[in-house]
């Protein structure tokens, strides 16, 4: 690839302030994974299909395979590792854990994040929602079932409920 000018980015990731020089066509994905080393936000395809690498850019789920890295110059970046609070899982990756909503776990972070995002704006979501909520999330192991018990088993955790109901 033909040397471009660098651009200097300055993000919030996870609570944490990073400036770096990158090549303009640097994908955010790529950043993440490869500049800050938070290899939790996978690429499954590289052409926005997956959702594997879905991240919360500025409070809303971004896929980061579609956005250049200069893009959220300036922005606030929520991935995976930055949800585990004082060593608590979020009731989000404890609803995956409960409901046995992973096999191979690939998808599993992207899935996260979307639901993240979902949950904040409808916290009391129907079956058919959830489902809508992660069309653009791809599992090839699950069969989704668990998945989208996981989200309902969450939504109960944070409107502080026992997560069984
Ligand atoms: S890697 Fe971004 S959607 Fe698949
Ligand atoms: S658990 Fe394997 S792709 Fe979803």
């Amino acid at each position: 690839m033909e040397a471009l000018e660098k651009v200097r980015i300055t993000v919030k990731v996870n609570g944490k302030i990073y400036t770096h020089d990158i090549d303009p066509r640097l994908l955010l994905v790529h950043y993440i994974r490869d500049y800050l080393g938070l290899t939790g936000t996978h690429v499954g395809c590289d052409t926005s299909n997956c959702g594997a690498c879905t991240v919360i850019l500025n409070g809303k789920a971004v896929k980061s395979c579609t956005l250049y890295a200069f893009m959220a110059d300036g922005g606030e970046i929520l991935t995976v590792e930055g949800l585990e609070k004082d060593g608590k899982l979020h009731p989000i990756q404890e609803a995956f854990w409960e409901n046995h909503a992973l096999q191979c776990g690939f998808c599993t972070p992207g899935m996260i994040m979307t639901l993240y995002d979902f949950l904040s704006r409808n916290p009391r979501p129907t079956e058919e929602e959830v489902r809508r909520a992660i069309e653009g999330n791809l599992c090839r192991c699950t069969g989704y079932q668990n998945i989208v018990k996981a989200a309902l088993w969450a939504a109960e955790r944070m409107r502080g409920g026992g997560g069984d109901e």
